[in-house]
């Protein structure tokens, strides 16, 4: 494995404390609100788009982020870029809490993100070699190093320098932009790529070569992806462990093919069902998410699902599960019906967890 960094023109990434053991990124007690305005004599209300979010990212890991549209995806993806101010919550990159131990231009070299909007990430005014360049020159490259860096990582993502350096983004197809955006995201050495839909807005062949670029810029560079996608198929794909976002919680995580094959939240088992499958076989028995569609203005009380869930009982609208383990793997749910002595007449038996 070689880092960015051994390209001849590349920034030093920023200095890996804490070795393999720590994770990249520590995320907890997550929280957006937006106040949105009431009608004249209406209360203004609150949109809780990202709320007590918890997880982490090990180095070398691809985490992926689904839940259905409004769910809290990219809110949290602006929340760890730091690019809108939290409620509250800790965001520690790499054992540094950032604004305190981290500034937020380290964590600009640390972690990057990729937007679906190919052609809007970019500045028309500016040659693909340009853009790239912009990055590293801010951060104190001369110009002509950070061209040469341009031209190196164009040619990292599959672009002939010699034909793209001096085109202009509407010069170049959506597909051949995308791979510009992640070159100008690789340029300032980050170690964490954030991908929000990065690949959604391509053709699916096109989609499918982006892809594995990005698995093997991955693996060239040790990288770590938080992977944001409503694509079910392609999260399974490139992902390690899933986070399950609904009204701006997470509701179920784990290792990818544990909670794809035994999905423990019944909107995880919804999501998955709803997924066109080509096996007749794989097709499962479970309803399809019925009920009103998700909003995170006043969400309901209890378990955030219940106005929806095919197994919801009266103690769902009573009690809030906390993410609670379903197997040794890591992999858990906030579901009543698996936690022990809940109060669901479906949850195991024992204690209630205090
Ligand atoms: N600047 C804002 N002001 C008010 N509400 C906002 C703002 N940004 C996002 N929201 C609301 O926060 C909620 C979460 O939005 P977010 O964009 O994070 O969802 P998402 O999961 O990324 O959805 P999608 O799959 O459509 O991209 C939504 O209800 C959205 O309307
Ligand atoms: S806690 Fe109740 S409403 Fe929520 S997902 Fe579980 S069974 Fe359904
Ligand atoms: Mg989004």
């Amino acid at each position: 494995m070689t880092e960015i960094a051994e390209l001849p023109h590349a920034l030093e990434p920023i200095e890996d404390i804490g070795g393999a053991a720590q994770p990249l990124l520590q995320v907890s007690g997550l929280t957006k609100h937006f106040p949105v305005r009431g009608g004249l004599f209406a209360p203004s209300k609150i949109v809780r788009a990202v709320d007590d979010v918890n997880f982490s990212v090990a180095k070398g890991e691809t985490v992926g982020i689904v839940g259905e549209s409004g769910c809290g995806k990219s809110t949290t993806a602006r929340l760890l870029m730091h690019l809108m101010p939290r409620n509250g919550g800790d965001i520690i990159y790499d054992g540094r809490a950032v604004g305190r131990e981290l500034s937020l231009r380290e964590l600009r070299r640390g972690m990057q993100m990729v937007f679906q909007d190919s052609y809007a990430s970019l500045n028309p005014r500016l040659t693909i070699e340009e853009s790239i360049a912009f990055g590293p020159k801010v951060h104190g490259m001369a110009d002509s190093e950070a061209r040469a860096l341009a031209r190196e990582l164009l040619g990292k993502v599959g672009l002939r320098p010699e034909t793209f350096a001096n085109r202009y983004p509407h010069e170049v197809s959506g597909g051949q932009r995308q791979r510009v955006n992640i070159a100008r995201a690789l340029a300032l050495s980050p170690r964490l790529v954030i991908l929000d839909e990065a690949v959604s807005a391509l053709d699916k062949s096109v989609e499918a070569q982006v892809l594995n670029l990005l698995v093997d810029l991955k693996r060239e560079f040790g990288l770590t992806y938080l992977f944001i996608s409503h694509d079910l198929n392609v999260v399974r794909y490139i992902s390690d462990r899933v986070l399950v976002m609904y009204l701006g919680e997470v509701v179920e995580l784990g290792p990818v093919d544990d909670v794809w094959d035994q999905p423990a939240h019944p909107y995880t088992r919804a999501l998955l069902a709803a997924m066109p499958s080509s096996d007749p076989d794989k097709r499962t028995e479970v309803p399809p998410i019925s009920g009103d569609p998700p909003n995170p203005i006043d969400p309901p009380d209890g378990c955030r699902f219940h106005t929806r869930c095919p197994f919801a009982e009266a103690v769902c609208s009573k009690i809030k599960p906390l993410l609670s383990p379903v197997s040794k793997s890591g992999h858990q749910a906030a579901c009543l019906m698996v936690i022990p002595g809940s109060g669901h007449s479906a949850a195991p038996e024992g204690e209630p967890v205090q």
